[in-house]
């Protein structure tokens, strides 16, 4: 069988979308390490928010709190007005609570396993993985709507959203390499984003045209299925 994280990893060499936080393929094949803070920062900021929402936030929080000691430093009010406009206030009071458990409980340095952050203040599962492996490069596998999309096109899979989700998780996990996997995280994120997108899927330039099911019988643009609210 082709290897099918060589292919998409060999695409996102090529593609990777540039980040104001992403340490590209080439810097990071050059040895270059993304920072765990930006990262952490960047993820969190992106739950419920677009890339493009989010790129002037993390911008001016990073100009104003370069490093995790300088968050865990800041005054409340002054982290609520900068996060103000990007909603969900509840992640800003925790965004804080995490940066000040990394100061006191960690000496500072984000813990570099999954299940090391996730006993983080408002790190849940998604947050964990997505730090694990894009920020430490290990081979967790990190599922947002992109990647569940993807792999039910990838598998054909009908069964409707959310009851697919444990499924969905386990082939996005079957598929997750140990060589590059924060790379590989991200490639899954873009590839949702870029080609792989709701409603018209780019198949014919996609990586992965081959050995998608969905694209096979015609059904990628009617997946996932979602059991309406
Ligand atoms: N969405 C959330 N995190 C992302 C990332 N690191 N790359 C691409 N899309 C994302």
């Amino acid at each position: 069988m082709r290897d099918l994280s060589a292919d998409l990893l060999e695409w996102y060499d090529r593609h990777a979308r540039v980040m104001p936080w992403r340490v590209g393929p080439q810097d990071r094949k050059a040895g270059i390490k993304p920072d765990p803070y930006a990262v952490w920062l960047s993820e969190v900021m992106l739950q419920q928010t677009t890339v493009a929402a989010v790129r002037d936030y993390h911008r001016n929080f990073l100009s104003i709190w370069p490093t995790v000691q300088d968050l865990a430093a800041a005054d409340d009010a002054a982290v609520m007005a900068a996060w103000a406009g990007l909603g969900y206030y509840a992640r800003a009071r925790n965004l804080l609570k995490c940066a000040r458990t990394v100061v006191s409980d960690w000496g500072g340095a984000f813990p570099d396993t999954y299940e090391g952050l996730l006993t983080l203040p408002g790190v849940g599962p998604y947050t964990a993985a997505a730090v694990a492996a894009i920020a430490f490069d290990r081979a967790e596998t990190v599922v947002d709507g992109n990647v569940e999309r993807v792999m039910a096109r990838m598998h054909d899979i009908h069964t409707p959203l959310p009851a697919s989700k444990p499924q969905l998780t386990q082939l996005a996990s079957d598929l997750t390499p140990n060589t590059r996997p924060g790379d590989y995280a991200q490639a899954v994120m873009d590839l949702g984003a870029t080609i792989c997108t709701p409603r018209s899927p780019a198949c014919g330039i996609c990586p992965w045209r081959e050995p998608c099911k969905a694209r096979a019988a015609g059904t990628a643009a009617m997946l996932p299925k979602k059991t309406p609210k």
